[in-house]
């Protein structure tokens, strides 16, 4: 079974709750399943994990691993590792993340790795998440939406994988905006456009808890290309 970087079009287009979505999906089907978030940001939590996607991801994947296993760097600042690690002057650990995974691979038969942001969000200064991707030697699965403007967004990522030469498992169109595309016709033209497997589109959830997850992924999921 091969692990997966979950990447995105933008930030907030839902890589963390398709991730979680996979992670209760995969846990149901009897696989171990690990998670993991290289870098997160923003301000901490004032309970538990610091982390919100951490916490997500821990609680649909049921982890027991320790949070700076599975997010070794935090920044308490909303932006990309790049810029968040110039502001607040603290070095950004890529050592550390790529240790981690490698712990994390070994310790679980498939690893769904968050990314932060899209495929083109600085780590270091010529270093994106890109190269994290290359380094993890991951396929991508990239999530997008439909609001007017993902046709771009989605062939800019798929070029950038192509140029990088990172496998892409698939697209997974996350169809919770009011407006935009109908499905038929972004799944259609995605398609055709970018050569790419749509895995399946998830609806608007309205209670965005593991049991709707696990239900919408179930029926809207093409689990068999997930678990490749
Ligand atoms: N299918 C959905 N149904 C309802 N709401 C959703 C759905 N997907 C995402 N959302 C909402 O959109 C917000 C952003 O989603 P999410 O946190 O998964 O994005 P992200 O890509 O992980 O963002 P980041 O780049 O910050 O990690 C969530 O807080 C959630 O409320
Ligand atoms: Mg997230």
């Amino acid at each position: 079974m091969k692990s997966l970087f979950i990447t995105g079009t933008d930030t907030d287009v839902g890589k963390t709750y398709v991730a979680a979505g996979l992670a209760v999906t995969l846990r149901k089907m009897n696989i171990d399943v690990g998670i993991m978030k290289p870098f997160a940001a923003g301000s901490p939590q004032k309970t538990g994990f610091k982390s919100e996607d951490v916490e997500i991801l821990s609680r649909a994947g049921q982890i027991s691993d320790p949070e700076n296993l599975v997010n070794p760097q935090f920044f308490k600042m909303s932006a990309s590792p790049y810029t968040a690690s110039k502001n607040l002057k603290i070095p950004v650990k890529v050592s550390s993340v790529l240790l981690s995974f490698k712990k994390l691979s070994k310790k679980h038969s498939m690893l769904l790795v968050e990314g932060m942001g899209g495929i083109m969000t600085p780590i270091l200064k010529n270093y994106f998440v890109a190269n994290l991707i290359k380094e993890m030697k991951l396929d991508a699965l990239i999530v997008t939406r439909t609001r007017v403007g993902t046709i771009n967004h989605t062939i800019m990522t798929c070029q950038m994988c192509k140029k990088y030469k990172i496998p892409i498992r698939g697209i997974i169109i996350n169809n919770f905006d009011t407006d935009g595309y109908q499905l038929k016709t972004l799944k259609r033209d995605l398609k055709s456009l970018t050569g790419i497997p749509i895995l399946g589109t998830i609806p608007y959830i309205e209670n965005l808890s593991d049991t709707a997850l696990f239900k919408s992924f179930k029926k809207n999921i093409n689990m068999n290309l997930i678990i490749k």
